[in-house]
């Protein structure tokens, strides 16, 4: 059964509940570079980083891409490798690929500027509500609501809200505290405050309710229920996979081919990479190998003899649990027919040119290592 979880927000709880925030808030802010900007493309970008990604692996990554495209324009005239080049290892690169066709948009139809009402943002590629709000609000200072994985847990907790936050029912009721708290003074700097107290004193596992600034405003916190709200998420089922990668060496160059749109890490560049069927107990079988050697046949035009396990590598990637064996393998005949898009053959030396997957990159530090 479900509390009755919905106190009106009446006005002195507002009050209280601001005012005790901002006033946190003024001492307490973490020191982010997006947080000394109201520039949209700047605060876009940190946004879209900041999905998934924790704030310590974005900093890096948000100084750097913003010193090689330094604004909209740039972005949009750059290459998407080289966008995807700035992203690797960021994870989840539909972002940047949709991050380079909404600069484009935004030269194309908007003169390079950010629009600055909620509604037009989302229609940008990666532009979802959250994003638009954040951009609406900490760029335009617009009253535009927020709700993301910090935010949810606030809201939900202040709330008792022990349905669970993902329904559609819970959303409505999350957007809609989201809209209600904010102030027409500011609303930007409170949703900065409402993250930044999610994700430094309202954590997942064990939130400091003794030094919060709402505590006594916090409905989940007054029952002692912080840590059974919000409801977790439902687990994905993890799916075991193991794949083979192809170090195809000729006359001291490596393979390489760009993955397609329809695959994994689309627009990523990587050995040629194939699922192996059945179990592996150290290194392939022959039967293992020559279908390996079929699939980069049909793949790439390349016939290849399969040689040696170069390494091993265990790396998850959203409901996968990948074992992948990079395999060394020499070129026999045959030519590249790129009918499944660019390949080309690259010396070890020329690697850092490509955006690499993850495990692209750490088999090319081996075979450069190797020399
Ligand atoms: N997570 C999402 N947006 C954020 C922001 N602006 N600051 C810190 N963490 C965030």
């Amino acid at each position: 059964m479900h509390h009755a979880f919905l106190t009106p927000i009446d006005a002195a709880w507002l009050r209280r509940f601001r005012r005790n925030l901002l006033k946190w808030y003024a001492s307490n802010a973490r020191d982010l570079p997006w947080r000394s900007t109201r520039e949209p493309y700047h605060v876009w970008i940190s946004e879209i980083m900041l999905q998934q990604t924790t704030v310590a692996a974005v900093v890096p990554y948000y100084q750097r891409f913003l010193d090689r495209f330094p604004s909209v324009r740039e972005l949009a005239a750059a290459e998407e490798s080289e966008v995807l080049r700035f992203w690797e290892g960021l994870g989840y690169y539909s972002r940047a690929r949709n991050i380079h066709r909404a600069a484009r948009h935004l030269v194309d139809k908007h003169d390079g500027r950010f629009p600055t009402d909620v509604e037009t943002l989302q229609t940008l590629p990666g532009i979802g509500r959250y994003t638009a709000g954040a951009v609406a609000s900490f760029a335009f200072d617009r009253p535009a609501p927020i709700v993301e994985a910090n935010t949810l847990r606030l809201y939900s907790r202040l709330l008792g809200f022990d349905g669970d936050p993902r329904s559609s029912a819970g959303q409505r009721l999350l957007w809609s505290f989201a809209q209600q708290i904010l102030p027409q003074s500011s609303p930007g700097r409170l949703n900065q405050a409402l993250i930044e107290l999610g994700a430094t004193l309202c954590t997942p596992a064990d939130p400091a309710c003794s030094v919060c600034p709402v505590r006594t405003l916090c409905r989940a916190c007054a029952e002692g229920r912080q840590t059974q709200i919000p409801v977790p998420a439902k687990r994905p089922e993890i799916t075991e996979v193991i794949e083979a990668s192809l170090a195809v060496q000729k006359n001291g160059r490596y393979l390489l081919r760009q993955r397609g749109e329809q695959e994994r890490w689309a627009g990523l560049w990587d050995f040629p990479r194939f699922e192996i069927d059945g179990a592996i107990n150290g290194a392939p079988t022959a039967k293992q190998r020559r279908d390996l050697a079929q699939q980069l046949a049909q793949c790439t035009g390349i016939e290849a003899e399969l040689g040696d396990v170069l390494t091993e590598i265990r790396h998850g990637v959203t409901r996968y649990r990948i074992r992948l064996l990079c395999l060394k393998a020499v070129h026999r005949g045959g030519r590249l027919h790129r009918r499944n898009g660019p390949q080309q053959w690259v010396r070890p030396g020329d690697f850092a040119d490509f955006p690499l997957s993850v495990t692209g990159r750490k088999l090319a530090q081996i075979l450069a290592d190797a020399l």
